[in-house]
This record gives structure tokens, C-alpha cells and sequence, in this order.
């Protein structure tokens, strides 16, 4: 196992398309994971694209932590999600309602913008282990999904933010604060 660098903005494979999973048994996928996983951890990240770490594959990952007692001040409503492995995702917003919410990025650090995304959405797609995966779901848990999904696409967030003017460092859009990087 071995924690990777992030690539960052600017590095052309962020904006390439990555290709489906097809052999789910690879040992291959298997570490990818494994390295994935341990990579975010080390940054505290919410989620991670395998083009992140430069492997242009469809597997993102992501897990959102509460802790009750040091609300997250930019998400105050937000619930937890339990550690996901997404292979192969389709997504499928389920109303036009879009959000207006403050995103970071691991491969923009230090930056936070405001993006526009889908209230609610479905998505389908495979775990680690090809098994199914198909929720519904709304709030942060369906913004992250979309900012992942996004970077199988090759697009990154500030390629969404609606207003240049939403967009800014960390620091001084928040001071003091300790906020996760998707
Ligand atoms: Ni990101």
C-alpha cells in the first residue's frame, strides 16, 4: 500500500476521460483501492478520483466523518456517509432543483468556490467487489458524489463555478476553520 501525490490542476490527465472498470477480480483494482483509500486518508479528504492519482480508471471513493462535537461550519446540516467504493458510476438526478454549496478539491488546494449541483440524484454503479450499488440521495452526500463522478469526466469545480466572484482561498473565506477537500 502506498500513499500517492495528488495531481493538481493543471496536469492534463485530470482532464482526460477515464475508462470503465472491466476485470473486478484484478489484483490491480484491489490496490488501487487499498492505495486510493490510504492517500485521502493522509489528506483528510471526503473523496478521491482514481485520476487523481493519475490512474484513469471510473473508481472514485469517499466517506464524510461527523463529529458531533466540531460541527462542520460550512455543512452544518450534513450527514454521515459510511467509506464507498464507486466503480463504473451512472448518475440520475432525480429533480431540476439545483444547490448552490462551497466545494474544495484535493488536486485546487487551498481554494474553496461556490457550485451549483443537483439536489437529489440517484446512482447506480459497483462496489469494490462488482457487487451492485443503487441509492437515492440528496444534500452534501449528492454533492459529493457529483464532484467525484466529475473528475471521471475529465471536469474539475471551478470549471462550475457560476460566479468567479464565489471563488476564493480557504483561509480567508474561512478563517480558522478546518474543512475536508473532496
Ligand atoms: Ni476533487
Amino acid at each position: 500500500m502506498a500513499i500517492h501525490d495528488v495531481l493538481k490542476m493543471g496536469d492534463p490527465r485530470l482532464l482526460a476521460p477515464a475508462r470503465p472498470v472491466e476485470d473486478f477480480a484484478s489484483p490491480e483494482l484491489a490496490q488501487l483501492i487499498v492505495d486510493m483509500h490510504v492517500t485521502m486518508r493522509s489528506l483528510d479528504g471526503a473523496g478521491l478520483a482514481a485520476p487523481q492519482i493519475g490512474v484513469g480508471l471510473q473508481v472514485v471513493i469517499f466517506e464524510i466523518n461527523v463529529n458531533p462535537l466540531l460541527p462542520n461550519p460550512r455543512y452544518p446540516n450534513v450527514e454521515a456517509v459510511p467509506f464507498t467504493v464507486l466503480i463504473n458510476p451512472l448518475l440520475t438526478p432525480l429533480s431540476d432543483v439545483m444547490e448552490d454549496g462551497w466545494e474544495g478539491c484535493l488536486s485546487v488546494p487551498g481554494l474553496r468556490g461556490l457550485v451549483p449541483r443537483h439536489a437529489e440524484l440517484r446512482y447506480q454503479g459497483f462496489d469494490a467487489t462488482g457487487g451492485p450499488i443503487d441509492r437515492s440521495v440528496s444534500g452534501f452526500h449528492a454533492r459529493v458524489v457529483q464532484h467525484e463522478v466529475d473528475h471521471l469526466n475529465g471536469v474539475l469545480y471551478p470549471m462550475r463555478i457560476r460566479n468567479l466572484r464565489d471563488f476564493g482561498y480557504t483561509e480567508t473565506l474561512f478563517p480558522g476553520q478546518h474543512l475536508q477537500d473532496d
